[in-house]
């Protein structure tokens, strides 16, 4: 496998078989994480961030810390020369004069893929827009996997903001690598756009739409559960209209599977019940560990510390 100076914008710029790979050396750190590596020692990592990220943001910065290595970069536009009108592209030419490997996040869709044409160094792609979030797909299979053992065979329940919400389109896309049941569940306004529906399906995806989390609640193995994201609605009253719309509450999990687990990409607003967290169902905080062993991963072999 080879992963040296290659970018990760799209979970699909890397096959099956490489994203099997990445968990095998995450295992592996996995073991490892808590002793002073230093395999990154001497790399620097640039963390631009143009828009606000607690769990993405933090552990691309602790993953490269605890290989080793060192981290530049800003966590909010307003504190970079953007503010003064400089462009992205005149910012990638700039910071990669600095760093050894750029890790961006920026509201637009093609932000990522504009970056990684520039730039001489790699670009992973911390969220872009609403289509694009690999590294949170990577580690949202990884825990589905640490967590169940496999990903082949189990039916899987989107639920929420499945209209903007850029993890479940890139994890309902890394999904389409695996034989899985999807199911999808949205109010109206959020459903999952019916391009990207068609995509999967020809991708070989069984797909259902579901109107309620009480059609899911007794045959799911995995409930992936987003919040609906207010900032992406391009019209206030609808977010109005929807938002409380539904909720994943103790009660309903009377019904559920006894090995349910429920992620979620975090943060969660209120459609995630917090009586929820200290059941065995809850996998949420456990899945933002895993996420720092898969950027962790990530990063050694992107940089060419592991092969
Ligand atoms: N899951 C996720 O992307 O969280 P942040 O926005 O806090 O990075």
């Amino acid at each position: 496998m080879n992963f040296k100076g290659r970018d990760f914008i799209s979970i699909r710029d890397y096959t099956r078989e490489e994203i099997e790979y990445i968990f095998k050396i995450a295992m592996k750190l996995e073991a490892m994480s808590k002793n002073n590596l230093n395999l990154l020692r001497g790399k620097i990592l640039a963390s631009l961030f143009f828009e606000p990220s607690t769990r993405t943001r933090l552990s691309f910065e602790a993953a490269m810390l605890r290989l080793g290595g060192s981290v530049i970069g800003f966590s909010e536009p307003k504190v970079a020369s953007i503010a003064k009108g400089e462009t992205l592209s005149d910012t990638i030419k700039v910071v990669e004069n600095y760093a050894d490997i750029i890790v961006l996040r920026h509201p637009l869709e093609g932000a990522a893929r504009l970056a990684a044409e520039i730039a001489k160094i790699p670009i992973i792609n911390a969220g872009s827009g609403a289509l694009f979030h690999p590294t949170q797909a990577l580690l949202d299979l990884y825990t589905i996997k640490r967590e169940k053992g496999r990903i082949d065979g189990l039916t899987i329940a989107l639920v929420g903001d499945l209209k903007y919400g850029r993890t479940v389109h890139s994890l309902a896309y890394a999904l389409s690598y695996y034989d899985v049941n999807l199911l999808l569940v949205a109010p109206p306004i959020l459903r999952m756009r019916k391009e990207i529906i068609n995509d999967l399906v020809e991708l070989g995806v069984k797909v259902k739409e579901c109107s309620s989390l009480d059609e899911v609640i007794k045959v799911a193995d995995v409930i992936y559960i987003t919040r609906i994201q207010k900032e992406r609605f391009p019209d206030i009253s609808e977010y109005e209209r929807v938002k409380g719309s539904y909720k994943l509450t103790l009660e309903l999990l009377n019904e559920c599977k006894p090995d349910l687990i429920i992620l979620h990409p975090l943060p969660r607003v209120n459609e995630l019940d917090t009586r929820i967290d200290d059941t065995p169902f809850a996998k949420y905080f456990k899945q933002t560990w895993y996420g720092l062993i898969i950027r962790m991963a990530l990063l050694a072999l992107i940089l060419g510390a592991i092969a």
